[in-house]
């Protein structure tokens, strides 16, 4: 694909995400000649700053860029700083008469990207503002509107956002991030399965026994207790990135690498999720509990109730665990578990799939075809790895487990995108295949809904668990009768 001529408007340019990933990704798409000949960066936010200070603000130079300064300073000419103010009707038709001053001067062929790195309760009225300028208008170069989840609190309010936003802008215009998509390792995924012949037949309830996700950091919630205690687990990182890992080990082969032909088995891979309704079942698959203080390395980390902007009696989760099945030909019977949480021991994404033991086990003392395993390593320490029994060599039958591991290390200096990277780059392309589309984020907060009413409705008892450990205790028995969570992380 090539990437045309083009100018990017970052609202929200202020904050910490522009700072912090976005110019930072832009700078090393640049480094590696991705950006286009004609290309600007226009950043918005209500604050008054000049284009210098905007480009101090994003601070490159301290970023330990190898870099000479001459072409880090080439690459910060094309940065510009535009304030709203408050006034909006008049802020925006001077934001127009920048846009088409820069457009000009760059050539920008009349090709824009809006980037909404703002709260979400301001993402319909910048796409109003934007259409009263005419700037979602197609006829002249092509238009794209990027935004960032959370998108929407519960299945309603993602509906009405969807609504909203389709009020002004196609939805082939509309760029939903959710940045796990951009991680390399979740990629792999797609190429895992439908790439090789020798894991695809095996892809099924045949086969696999059960499906094990864990999600941890090591964290707390940091400086963002105020967003986080209206949010929790769930609608953090379940709803959203969770279960698009989960849409891609569940899906079936879609008929090309196409973005919609991906997306539509996606969103048949979210639809076909049981819903749970009943208080029974919820209350038996669902877990959820909350970080306590600890002490980690000698010294004591913060309860979550204890940290800055946290009610002191609040009930949101910061650990949730979910079993659930999916109903289909493909997945019928299989046990899927995921957690997320927050204060655990290790930063760590991964999935395993559990493959069932041999129909007939003749190797009578030997556990291990129970532990055939998959293990995808989302982060850190990418990879695919590969357990298998294998014979300790000597008398008898004795069998051990073997280890066929790929990392991503290994590929050695090869420079691996950062999602932002990857993730803007499509975005510049035309390419939405790692976007979220309106009716997946809607599928995933119908899963969602049902899970997060039963807890509200203070149904379900909140666990406490010490930072620094794996979660409440309880989540053991979740998994009962399948083994137990695998230590994630372990080789
Ligand atoms: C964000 C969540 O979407 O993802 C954060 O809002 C979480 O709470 C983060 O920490 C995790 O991302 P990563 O890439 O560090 O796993």
């Amino acid at each position: 694909r090539t990437t045309e001529n083009q100018l990017l408007v970052i609202f929200g340019a202020s904050g910490d995400l522009t700072a912090r990933k976005l110019v930072p990704a832009l700078y090393k798409l640049y480094q590696e000649k991705h950006l286009p000949e004609h290309f600007a960066v226009l950043g918005v936010a209500r604050s008054f700053m000049t284009d210098e200070q905007f480009r101090k603000r994003v601070a490159l130079e301290s970023k330990h860029i190898k870099d000479s300064d001459e072409f880090i300073a080439q690459f910060s000419e094309k940065l510009f700083y535009q304030d709203l103010g408050d006034s909006y009707d008049v802020s925006y038709m001077e934001l127009n008469e920048r846009l088409q001053d820069l457009n000009t001067a760059y050539q920008t062929d009349n090709n824009f990207i809006f980037y909404l790195s703002t709260p979400p309760s301001l993402f319909e009225p910048i796409a109003k503002n934007l259409t009263a300028q005419g700037l979602n208008d197609e006829r002249e170069g092509w238009k794209r509107l990027i935004i960032e989840k959370p998108f929407g609190y519960s299945l309603d309010t993602a509906q009405s956002l969807n609504n909203d936003l389709h009020r002004y802008f196609k939805e082939k215009q509309i760029y939903r991030i959710d940045h796990y998509l951009g991680k390399e390792t979740v990629q792999n995924i797609l190429v895992t399965r439908f790439a090789n012949s020798i894991f695809e037949p095996l892809w099924n309830r045949s086969y696999i026994h059960h499906v094990e996700i864990t999600n941890a950091e090591s964290d707390g919630v940091e400086s963002r207790g105020g967003y986080y205690d209206k949010s929790g687990a769930l609608r953090d990182m379940f709803q959203s990135h969770l279960l698009q890992l989960v849409a891609l080990i569940v899906m079936e082969p879609p008929l090309s690498a196409d973005p919609e032909e991906i997306r539509n088995e996606k969103l048949k891979a979210l639809k076909s999720l049981r819903l749970m309704t009943d208080p029974e079942v919820l209350e038996q698959n669902t877990i959820r509990g909350q970080y306590l203080a600890s002490e980690i390395d000698g010294e004591r980390v913060n309860g979550y109730r204890e940290e800055e902007d946290v009610d002191p009696d609040s009930t949101t989760e910061t650990y949730a665990a979910v079993k659930f099945y999916v109903d289909n030909w493909r997945w019928a019977d299989v046990p899927f578990y995921v957690r997320t949480a927050k204060r655990m021991p290790t930063k760590v994404t991964e999935v395993v799939i559990h493959f069932k033991s041999p129909h007939h086990q003749i190797f009578k003392n030997s556990n291990i075809n129970k532990d055939n395993k998959l293990v995808i390593r989302i982060q850190p320490d990418e990879g695919i790895l590969v357990k298998f029994g294998v014979k300790v060599p000597g008398q008898g039958f004795k069998v051990e487990r073997g280890n066929l591991d790929f990392y991503y290390s290994s590929l050695g200096d090869t420079h691996i995108m950062e999602a932002y990277e990857r993730l803007l780059l499509d975005a510049m392309q035309g390419d939405a295949t790692l976007y979220a589309r309106a009716d997946e984020v809607e599928a995933a907060w119908r899963f969602t809904d049902p899970i997060l009413e039963y807890w509200k409705e203070g149904n379900a008892r909140i666990y406490g668990y010490s930072a620094g450990v794996w979660g409440p205790e309880h989540a053991d028995e979740l998994i009962e009768g399948k083994g137990q969570w695998r230590n994630p992380g372990a080789h």
